[in-house]
């Protein structure tokens, strides 16, 4: 058994504190980031927090499909991607508590027969939540293998019933920057803007996220709702959507409207395509330190999800 036991091993007592010092100053001097921004080791930096006490059994003994064991709590709560709260992998986890994320709102709109304000508890009151195992593979090269709670996107679709014309579902994270002070700078255009062409919304692999660990979602990890695709790069993962609404054209999404060279609307994860500043051949598996794992084409699920697209030249739609 790989997986840690979280309130029994403190890391700090398995791992010697020189080795893990060391490790820490080795990340901080690694460049490597969406934005160019050096990333700090938070996740190393955390390893001694302890879990917490309420994670449910079940979890000891799960792994992802392809047999992997997953990252601990304090590893996907504490090194995050939430711009929202800062830039930092930290800042998520360090800025995020004067977040509310009840009561919530969800507005579906456009090209829908039952458009509508959505109470949060009415949106979810019909759908059955599964625990999910994926690994979330971000564009940054590193990747985590996280057991998401959520129901597919599917569901609440077929719930509101698109028109003909829907083609894509856009989606809209909130904007309340007296909650969320990376909202007061412009380091990206808000509010944060994710789509999907509606064959992969409808996947049977994208998931409507509300929790993790069989717990609610923390507030650094997209509270109270995010979306999951897990064959793409993790930017596609919108985090505290308020707004999904279906268009007939393809929405411009954040990461490709700043850099447009260098993300695009696809997003799939792709060995075989780099990023203009750095190859996405191999991944770091946190909380290892290199990039020791081939990176798999679209993150391995290409069984399920290749026919998408057939015929595309996936250089060309990165
Ligand atoms: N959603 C919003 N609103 N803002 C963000 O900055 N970052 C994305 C994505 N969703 C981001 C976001 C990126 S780059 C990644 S890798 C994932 O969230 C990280 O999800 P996690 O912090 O739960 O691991």
């Amino acid at each position: 058994m790989i997986i840690r036991r979280p309130p029994d091993i403190r890391s700090s007592e398995i791992t010697p504190k020189n080795v893990y010092v060391n490790r820490r100053k080795f990340i901080k001097n690694a460049a490597f980031g969406m934005a160019g921004v050096a990333t700090v080791p938070a996740v190393l930096n955390t390893l001694e927090s302890e879990e917490p006490q309420e994670i449910p059994a079940r979890f000891r003994s799960m792994r992802s499909e392809l047999n992997e064991p997953l990252n601990s709590y304090s590893d996907i709560t504490t090194y995050n991607n939430f711009y929202e709260f800062g830039t930092q992998k930290d800042d998520p986890h360090r800025n995020s508590g004067d977040f509310r994320p009840a009561p919530w709102t969800v507005r579906i709109g456009g090209e829908v027969n039952k458009p509508g304000d959505y109470q949060l508890e009415d949106l979810l009151s019909p759908q059955r939540m599964e625990d999910r195992v994926y690994r979330l593979r971000c564009v940054e090269a590193w990747s985590m293998v996280i057991p998401w709670r959520g129901f597919p996107l599917a569901d609440l679709i077929r719930r509101v019933e698109p028109t003909g014309n829907a083609k894509f579902v856009e989606f809209k994270t909130i904007v309340r920057p007296e909650e969320m002070p990376g909202q007061r700078a412009p380091i990206l255009q808000w509010p944060y803007v994710e789509g999907l062409r509606m064959d992969e919304a409808m996947n049977p692999l994208t998931l409507m996220v509300t929790g993790l660990y069989g717990m609610d979602l923390p507030n650094q990890n997209g509270a109270p709702l995010r979306l999951i695709v897990p064959w793409k790069y993790g930017f596609k993962g919108v985090k505290s959507i308020v707004s999904i609404d279906f268009v007939e054209n393809m929405p411009l999404n954040t990461w490709k409207q700043m850099q447009s060279n260098e993300y695009g609307f696809y997003a799939n994860v792709n060995p075989e395509v780099s990023h203009p500043r750095w190859s996405q051949a191999r991944e770091i598996r946190l909380p290892g330190l290199f990039k020791s794992h081939p990176t798999e084409m679209f993150n391995g699920y290409g069984d399920q999800v290749a026919h998408m697209y057939a015929g595309m030249d996936l250089s060309r739609w990165y």
